[in-house]
C-alpha cells in the first residue's frame, strides 16, 4: 500500500503517520490486508524521516501540479489532513479559502487520474455546526457553520460526497471533536486554549481560559483521534449508506469540569494557573459548536470516544513524558 498524508507534518499527521507505522498494514480497496511500502508526507513544511517507509514531500494542497506529483499514479489511500485551522481561516478568509476549499477540490480533482479509485479519509469538523441547537446533535442536523473554517470543511465534505458517489474515489469525512491535549505551542485553531489550559499550567505555566468555565465543549484525545481516522478506512464502503459524513463520538465536558480533573490529578497549585480572562471573538466561535452528538452512526462503525475527561489527560502525560 503507496499512503498520502496531507498535512503529515503537522500534530495528528505525524501521529498518524506513526500508528501506521506500527500497524504496518493498511486493507486495499478490496478489502485485503497489505503491507504499507510507502507514506509520503506531504506538507508546506518539511520533515526528516526517521523510517525507510516515509518520504517528505514539500508542495502547497492549493497547486495542482504539486499535489499531482505527489499522488504519483500509485498512490492507493490517502488520508487528506492539509487545513488552516479554525482562528487562521477566520482571520484570513482568502488564505481559508484557498487551502482549505481550493486544495481539497484540487486534490480530489487530481485522483481521478489515478488508476484507481482511492480510498480518502477527510478530516472534517464539528463546526461544520453552529447556531441554536439541539443538545445533543443528532446525525441527520443540517450543516449550519457559523465560522469560515466550518463552511470550508462543509464544502469538502459535499465534494468528497459527490465524487464518492461518482465512483471517482472512495471517501469518508470524519467530523472530529476538538483534539485534546495538543502538545507544544499553541496554534492558531480558537479552541487552541483547551489544550494550553492543560499542558500549560502542567508545564509550570500560567495559562488563559478565554471562556466562562460552564461552557461545555466536544472533546477527543490524538490517540482515539488516530484509532478512528485508520478505523474509518479500514470500513469497507458498503458500511456507508447515503452519506460518507460520520459525526465521530467524543466527550462533552465543560471547561470547569476540565480544570477540576487537572486539579484532581496534579493538585490545586496547578490548577491555580489557570485565569479566566474572557475573549469575547473566541468565546464567540467555540460557544457557536455543539457540545454533545449523538454519534449514532460513529458508534454503530465501532468509533471511540475517551472514557473520561481524567483519562485524557493521563494519555497526555504518559505520551509526553
Ligand atoms: N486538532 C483538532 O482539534 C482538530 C479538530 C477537528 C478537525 N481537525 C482537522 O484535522 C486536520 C489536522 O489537524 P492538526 O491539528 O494536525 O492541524 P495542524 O495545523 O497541526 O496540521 C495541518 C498541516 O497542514 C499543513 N498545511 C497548511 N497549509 C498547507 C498547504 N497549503 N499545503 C500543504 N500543507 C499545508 C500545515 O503545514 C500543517 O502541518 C486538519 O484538517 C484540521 O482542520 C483538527
Amino acid at each position: 500500500m503507496n499512503v498520502l498524508i496531507t498535512g503529515g507534518a503537522g500534530f495528528l499527521g505525524h501521529k498518524l503517520c506513526g500508528a501506521l507505522l506500527r500497524r504496518g498494514a493498511l486493507s486495499d480497496a478490496g478489502g485485503q490486508l497489505r503491507p504499507i511500502q510507502r507514506i509520503r508526507l506531504f506538507d508546506v513544511v518539511q520533515i526528516a524521516p526517521n523510517d525507510s517507509r516515509v518520504e517528505s514531500v514539500v508542495g502547497d494542497i492549493a497547486n495542482s501540479d504539486d499535489v499531482r506529483a505527489a499522488l504519483g499514479n500509485d498512490t492507493d489511500s490517502i488520508f487528506h489532513l492539509a487545513a488552516v485551522v479554525s482562528g487562521e481561516a477566520e482571520q484570513d478568509f482568502d488564505l481559508g479559502m484557498r487551502v482549505n476549499v481550493d486544495g481539497t477540490r484540487a486534490l480530489l480533482e487530481a485522483c481521478r487520474n489515478l488508476p484507481h479509485p482511492p480510498r480518502v479519509v477527510f478530516t472534517s469538523s464539528l463546526a461544520v455546526f453552529g447556531g441554536p441547537l439541539p443538545d445533543p446533535v443528532p446525525d441527520e442536523w443540517p450543516l449550519t457553520p457559523q465560522s469560515s473554517y466550518g463552511a470550508q470543511k462543509a464544502i469538502g465534505e459535499l465534494l468528497l460526497n459527490d465524487m464518492s458517489r461518482k465512483g471517482f474515489i472512495d471517501g469518508r469525512a470524519l467530523r472530529l471533536p476538538t483534539i485534546c491535549v495538543r502538545p507544544g505551542k499553541p496554534n492558531k485553531a480558537a479552541s487552541s486554549f483547551l489544550s494550553s489550559i492543560i499542558r500549560e499550567p502542567l508545564n509550570g505555566v500560567e495559562a488563559i481560559c478565554p471562556v466562562e468555565p460552564g461552557l461545555r465543549v466536544w472533546l477527543l484525545s490524538p490517540r482515539r483521534a488516530i484509532e478512528n481516522l485508520i478505523l474509518a478506512h479500514e470500513l469497507p464502503a458498503t458500511c456507508f449508506g447515503h452519506t460518507r459524513s460520520v459525526n465521530v463520538p467524543g466527550l462533552s465536558v465543560s471547561v470547569g469540569e476540565m480544570v477540576q480533573a487537572l486539579r484532581k490529578i496534579a493538585g490545586d497549585a496547578v490548577a491555580a494557573r489557570v485565569k479566566f480572562q474572557r475573549d469575547e471573538t473566541i468565546e464567540r466561535i467555540v460557544s457557536s459548536w455543539p457540545a454533545a452528538f449523538t454519534a449514532t452512526l460513529g458508534r454503530s462503525l465501532g468509533m471511540q470516544a475517551d472514557p473520561d475527561f481524567a483519562s485524557i489527560i493521563q494519555a497526555y502525560i504518559e505520551d509526553n513524558r
